[in-house]
């Protein structure tokens, strides 16, 4: 456990607060019924420690190529890819809900992956185009693209392989940076590397330095574990039936969180401006470490498993739907999270709106 508080939080409890008392001066039980706060709708209101509103959410989506197309993904209910006119269309309705930025992944044409994965960094490819509609039509709404290679290689790995099989770091990195100066040249606001290579973000960071991209933001996938929670997204993308192996030689083993810390202070030593960890409901340890440690901008990121697990309880009738979302949701705030980026994004910017909370 860490010893260092949350900065905003462990100031007040100790001034007012025994170590593991009640309040000083209370005579406990019955002069102090914590019911009574309890009570009332507005006072449950008035006492409550974490809010949530659309401001905490970025919302991931998926785009196609095509127009006025829209394509399901079969294992996350709900979930559609979305042709670019689409995309411009949904992050409109993002806007006007209030959710700050969306996340962009694509589904590159099976044609186009390849071991090089050169797609990746073409000024043309989909995501460029996406941002560039969205840009231009929802200026507004913060767009953050996603930098790895398994949209494009043939192989589903986030990296180029070598002759044996194994992940190559440098010769990947070299890739990623091009991939970032053509997002961010599409007029990107966040680049997002989620790949896990070694010194990505400081070599992301000195190109958009050099390119004239001194503002585009960095949030870095610090704490990333090898997770099978990761299966329908491979889907929504396109990667899960080519992917060989595990990603295991460069997704973080689900058993540490030391080593959390240190993958966060090298991607902020290296320049990264916001971290994430991910996945999110079943690594809200790693996140309240880190938000304690580091105090910086702190992301969750409620993957697509956790989305397919709340969906698929909710459709078997097992539990309820829209109090799971936003309990998850607050969940992650009250670990630490700044913000959430959950599929979810738009339906429970709407139900709290539909409840007056937002
Ligand atoms: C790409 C990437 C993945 C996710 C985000 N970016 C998949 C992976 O690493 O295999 C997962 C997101 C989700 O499951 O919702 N590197």
């Amino acid at each position: 456990m860490d010893t260092k508080p949350l900065p905003d939080r462990d100031a007040p409890a100790q001034a007012s607060a025994g170590a593991d008392g009640p309040p000083m001066g209370s005579a406990g039980y019955p002069a102090l019924r914590m019911r009574r706060n309890r009570r009332a709708p507005w006072s449950r209101r008035l006492v409550r420690e974490t809010r949530l509103g659309p401001a905490d959410f970025i919302w991931p989506i998926f785009i196609l190529e095509g127009k006025g197309r829209t394509e399901p993904v079969a294992s996350m209910p709900g979930v559609e890819r979305l042709s670019i006119d689409r995309a411009v269309r949904a992050a409109g309705e993002a806007a006007a809900l209030g959710i700050p930025a969306i996340a962009i992944f694509p589904y590159t044409d099976p044609a186009l992956r390849t071991a090089d994965a050169r797609e990746a960094f073409n000024p043309d490819n989909l995501v460029c185009r996406a941002v560039r509609a969205i840009k231009a039509d929802v200026p507004e709404i913060g767009i953050i693209c996603d930098v790895a290679l398994d949209p494009y290689t043939s192989h589903g790995h986030d990296g180029l392989l070598s002759e044996s099989g194994e992940v190559l770091n440098d010769e990947t990195v070299a890739v990623l940076t091009r991939q970032a100066l053509v997002q961010a040249e599409a007029g990107c606001d966040v680049i997002a590397p989620s790949d896990m290579m070694d010194g990505r973000v400081g070599a992301i960071r000195a190109a958009l330095e050099a390119a004239g991209h001194a503002h585009t933001q960095i949030m870095a996938y610090s704490a990333k574990y090898a997770s099978a929670f990761y299966g329908p997204f491979r889907d929504a993308v396109g990667s899960r039936a080519m992917l060989k192996g595990d990603k295991r030689s460069y997704q973080m083993d689900p058993g540490n969180t030391d080593e959390a810390l240190r993958e966060a202070a090298l991607d902020l030593a290296e320049g990264a401006d916001m971290i994430m960890v991910k996945p999110g409901l079943p690594y809200l340890d790693i996140l309240r470490r880190l938000k304690a440690r580091f105090a910086v901008p702190t992301f969750a990121y409620q993957v697509s498993g956790e989305y397919a697990m709340v969906m698929a309880a909710a459709e078997a009738g097992w539990l309820d739907r829209d109090s799971i979302i936003l309990e998850t949701l607050v969940a992650f705030k009250r670990a630490g999270a700044d913000g959430i980026l959950t599929y979810f994004a738009p339906h429970a910017a709407r139900l709290l709106k539909g409840r007056g909370e937002a």
